[in-house]
């Protein structure tokens, strides 16, 4: 195991109905709050208005920053900029997925910050502070709900960019599980394919003897395993809701990196194709993590042969490691088609390789990828065909 610090303040609020505790949570926080929604999936479910009523009855101003896309772009980023400069708001409160969390999270840092918020991620400025943001969780997805990550999209540059900084942990999230119930089935599939692809990538790490990071992993992965079949054949099983939920933020919450620095090669790869065709996180994460592993399987064979039986339960065979290893890979492909319900090509995607090459350049810059096996350009370029 390797040395490390782990460090996350995020408060967790969890449970049924702990959504009732937005008003104090947030007052503990700030007074004047900007507050920071999606497309619109909190007005029909009431969750806007009752959080407006709590946060009011606390004693707080509020100021609105609505329509938030997936994806979200610097512009909306410079617009909540904006509003919290000319309203003076001193915190602020993001209700939603991942999508609105980041922006959130950037918009607390880039306040802080003279120049233009893209500058964060493009020249990667670390401002000393950022405003306090408390996170209310709609969907089990990212874990952007427990760490210090935003990612952010610039559509006019054709980019999408991650960014850490110890002041965006969030100062509380309200993980009540009931406020995913009205996630639909394609998001609830994505989600639950980026919290085990967060799981895979840091799985995959170069530390030695790591039987407790390995341990927690393969339990978070079969969790997602076991219960988001369960959430997409009935989307108010509270169990099944809560495990996702729980089970997203402990994936991405610096935990699992603990001592084993991990991978995130399939990732920085996943943003290119987010940003050049808008598709899902989690659904090009479903696409290129099998592909990924095709590739790079002969570096290491013992570790995918550990994960192809341990976590999908394929037959030990120490005798013919490589064929347990591909079996594993068509049963993650085949579990992601028949019990997901989503794509596993790039075709279904309707992705083709006229832009593999671009990609494969801008993902590894003027170096390579991947912190378990290093990727040149060459490499993310097979992946990509091998995606196809
Ligand atoms: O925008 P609204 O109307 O809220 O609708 C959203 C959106 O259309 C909808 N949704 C969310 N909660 C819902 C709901 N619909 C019905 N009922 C609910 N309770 O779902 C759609 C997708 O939402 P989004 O927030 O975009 O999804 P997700 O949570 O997967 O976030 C994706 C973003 O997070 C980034 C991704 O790259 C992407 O930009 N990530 C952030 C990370 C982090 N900060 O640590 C790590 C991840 O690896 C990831 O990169
Ligand atoms: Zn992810």
């Amino acid at each position: 195991m390797d040395n490390f610090v782990f460090q996350n303040r995020t408060k967790i609020v969890f449970g049924k109905d702990s959504v009732d505790n937005v008003g104090e949570e947030t007052a503990r926080i700030g007074g004047k709050i900007l507050l920071v929604t999606g497309g619109g999936s909190v007005r029909p479910t009431g969750l806007l208005d009752k959080s407006v009523t709590m946060c009011e009855r606390a004693g707080l101003t509020l100021e609105f920053l609505e329509g938030v896309e997936a994806n979200p772009d610097v512009e909306s980023v410079r617009e909540g900029v904006n509003i919290c400069r000319s309203k003076d708001v001193d915190a602020l409160l993001a209700i939603g997925g991942g999508s609105v969390i980041d922006a959130a999270k950037a918009i607390a840092l880039a306040s802080q910050y003279e120049g233009d918020p893209w500058d964060l991620f493009g020249k990667k400025i670390k401002p000393e502070s950022a405003l306090p943001l408390g996170v209310v969780l709609t969907l089990s997805a990212t874990g952007s709900e427990a760490n210090g990550n935003t990612v952010i999209s610039n559509r006019a540059l054709g980019r999408k960019a991650a960014y850490y900084h110890p002041e965006l942990y969030p100062r509380f999230s309200i993980l009540d599980p009931t406020l995913t119930y009205s996630v639909p089935a394609d998001q609830t599939a994505f989600g639950s394919i980026d919290i085990l692809t967060h799981v895979y990538e840091q799985y995959f790490h170069t530390a030695k003897d790591t039987p407790l990071q390995d341990g927690i992993a393969e339990s978070i992965i079969q969790t997602a395993l076991r219960n988001t079949p369960v959430a997409l054949d009935n989307p108010t099983d509270y169990t099944a809701r809560a495990n996702l939920m729980w089970g997203g933020a402990l994936a991405l919450n610096g935990l699992l990196s603990s001592g084993a620095k991990g991978d995130w090669a399939c990732h920085i790869i996943g943003h290119e194709l987010t940003a050049r065709y808008g598709i899902a996180h989690g659904a090009v994460l479903g696409v290129l993590f099998p592909a990924w592993m095709k590739k790079i399987y002969p570096r290491d064979i013992d570790r995918f042969y550990q994960f192809a039986v341990n976590v999908w339960g394929v037959t030990p065979n120490t005798e013919e490691k490589e064929k347990v290893v591909l079996a594993g890979i068509e049963v993650i492909k085949k579990f992601y088609k028949e019990k997901l319900g989503v794509g596993v090509t790039l075709k279904d995607y309707g992705i083709d390789d006229k832009k593999f090459d671009l990609m494969a350049e801008a993902a590894t810059g003027s170096g390579t990828l991947g912190g378990f096996a290093a990727l040149s350009k060459e490499d993310v370029r097979d992946i990509l065909l091998l995606a196809l």
